[in-house]
C-alpha cells in the first residue's frame, strides 16, 4: 500500500497497572486478534498481547518479582520469552515450552538485575518468526535506584521507540515476505509517523523488533545524539554518536536534545541501511513548544564491572545450507539435544564467525544476529578491532555481518538448567540457527 509519510501520529503503549501484592506484581495478558490502522485508512488484523500492537509495557522495579499470566486466544501456538530476562528456565519461554490455544500459563520473572530495555515477545519452536511478525512483542523495562537517582529524562520524556519493517497489502493485509519486500517501517506500530516533541531533551529507547532487518539511524541533518546505555542496561560513560547501527534484536538507550530546534522546526529520523529501492524516512519529531528542562547527561552512568578471568573458550560457526538449513557449527537446532554444557558460574569466551559470503544488496538475510538467554555478555573485538560504541556495556545481541568475527564474554551466573542461544534473525532461528546451553 502507498501511504504519505507523517500523517499518523506516533503512539505510545501505555504501560500495565499490575495488581500488586507483598510479593509481586500480577498482570493478565490475552493473546488475541485486533484490527488496527498500521497504514492511515487502512485496517489490518495482527495479533497482539491485550489487543495493543505493539503490545503494552511493562515496568518492572530490580528485585520485585513480576507475574504475568499469559492467555492465548489465537489459533496458533505461543510462548512467551523475556529477552534479555534472568529467569529460571522453567520460565524463560523455552521454544517447546508453548502455550496451546485456548491455554493459559504463567511466567515468574525475578527482575533481580539492573535497569534495562528488555522486551518481551514470542518464541514458539519453529514459528517465532512469523508470530513476533504478526505483533507478538512488547516492552518491558527493568528499573533500579541506581538509574532513578539519575538526573535523566523521565516521566513523558523517557519514550520507547519500536522500530521494525512490514508489508501492508492494498487491502490492509499485514504480509510476510523477506526483508527486501517490507518496505513499510513502523514505530510503535504507525507508519513513518510523526512525534510532537518540546524543545528539551528526550530519553528514547529504541528497539530493533524488526524480524530479520538491520537499521542505521541517524538523524537527517546529521546531528549528534548521546547513547546512554545498550541491551543490557546503562553504559558506564556516555558516548556521543551520530549514527546508532542495530540489528534485529538490539536496542540502544539515547538522549536527544531537541532543544536544538526551533518551535516549529522538524527533524527526520532516517535508516541510512535502507535499500536504494526505498523510502529511508522513520519518523518525524515535530517540535511544538517549549518547556523546562532540568535533565542532564551525567559523566559517570553506572559501574559497568569488569567479568572474571575467562575459563573456558568456544567457537561458534554460523552458516546457511540451501539444503539443511541455518547452522550453527553444521547443526540444525534439535530440542532434545544439548550443544553445550558449562557449570554455574563459568565466564567464557566465543568466538563467532559468520561464514557466509557477502553478497550485494538485497543482502539482509546474510546477516546475523547472536542472542545468548540467561547470560549478557562484553562484546571484547570485532576482527580483532575494538567494539563500535553501540556494542560497549552490557549486550545481548551483537550482529554478525558476512565475514565477521565477533568476540564476546559472558558469566553463566543466576539457574541452573537448559537456556537456547540463536540468531535472532528469526527466519534462521526458524530455519535451525539455534542451540542449547545446559548450565549444571
Ligand atoms: Cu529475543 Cu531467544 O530471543
Amino acid at each position: 500500500a502507498e501511504s504519505t509519510p507523517f500523517t499518523a501520529v506516533m503512539p505510545i503503549p501505555p504501560v500495565l497497572a499490575p495488581a500488586r501484592d507483598s510479593r509481586c506484581d500480577r498482570y493478565d495478558i490475552t493473546m488475541r486478534t485486533a484490527r488496527v490502522e498500521i497504514i492511515p485508512g487502512l485496517l489490518s488484523t495482527v495479533n497482539t498481547y491485550n489487543g495493543l500492537f505493539p503490545g503494552p509495557t511493562i515496568v518492572a522495579q530490580r528485585g520485585r518479582a513480576v507475574r504475568i499470566r499469559q492467555t492465548n486466544e489465537l489459533s496458533v501456538l505461543t510462548g512467551v520469552h523475556l529477552h534479555g530476562g534472568k529467569v529460571p528456565a522453567a520460565h524463560d519461554g523455552h521454544p517447546t515450552d508453548t502455550i496451546a490455544p485456548g491455554a493459559s500459563r504463567v511466567y515468574d520473572y525475578p527482575n533481580n538485575q539492573s535497569a534495562a530495555p528488555l522486551w518481551y515477545h514470542d518464541h514458539a519452536h519453529m514459528i517465532e518468526g512469523d508470530n513476533v511478525y504478526s505483533g507478538l512483542s512488547g516492552a518491558y523495562l527493568v528499573t533500579d535506584q541506581q538509574e532513578q537517582s539519575l538526573p535523566l529524562p523521565h516521566g513523558r520524556y523517557d519514550v520507547p521507540l519500536q522500530i521494525r519493517d512490514a508489508r501492508v497489502l492494498s487491502d490492509g493485509t499485514l504480509y510476510y515476505t523477506r526483508a527486501q519486500d517490507r518496505p513499510h517501517v513502523l514505530v510503535n506500530g504507525k507508519e513513518r509517523p510523526r512525534f510532537e516533541v518540546a524543545a528539551r531533551r528526550y530519553r528514547l529507547r529504541i528497539f530493533n523488533t524488526s524480524v530479520d532487518r538491520p537499521f542505521d539511524l541517524r538523524f537527517a541533518d546529521g546531528s549528534e545524539f548521546v547513547l546512554i546505555g545498550t541491551d543490557g542496561g546503562l553504559l558506564s560513560e556516555p558516548v556521543r554518536v551520530q549514527s546508532l547501527l542495530l540489528g534485529a534484536g538490539e536496542r540502544a538507550d539515547v538522549v536527544v536534545d531537541f532543544a536544538r530546534y526551533a518551535v516549529g522546526g522538524s527533524v527526520v529520523l532516517v535508516n541510512a541501511a535502507a535499500l536504494a529501492t526505498e523510502n529511508a524516512d522513520v519518523m518525524r519529531f515535530d517540535v511544538v513548544c517549549t518547556a523546562s528542562d532540568s535533565s542532564k547527561v551525567p559523566g559517570k552512568l553506572a559501574a559497568v564491572p569488569p567479568l572474571p578471568k575467562a575459563t573456558v573458550e568456544r567457537n561458534f560457526v554460523l552458516a546457511q545450507d540451501w539444503t539443511r538449513g541455518a547452522l550453527i557449527n553444521g547443526n540444525v537446532y534439535d530440542p532434545n539435544r544439548v550443544d553445550v554444557q558449562t557449570r554455574l558460574g563459568t565466564t567464557e569466551i566465543w568466538t563467532i564467525t559468520n561464514a557466509d559470503p557477502a553478497g550485494p544488496p538485497p543482502n539482509f538475510h546474510l546477516n546475523h544476529s547472536f542472542h545468548t538467554h540467561l547470560a549478557d555478555f562484553r562484546v571484547l573485538d570485532r576482527n580483532g578491532k575494538p567494539p563500535a560504541p553501540t556494542e560497549l556495556g552490557c549486550k545481548d545481541v551483537v550482529r554478525i555481518p558476512p565475514g565477521d568475527t565477533v568476540r564476546i564474554a559472558m558469566t553463566w551466573s543466576g539457574y541452573t538448567g537448559r537456556f537456547v542461544f540463536h540468531c535472532h534473525q528469526l527466519p534462521h532461528s526458524e530455519w535451525g540457527q539455534m542451540a542449547t546451553i545446559e548450565v549444571v
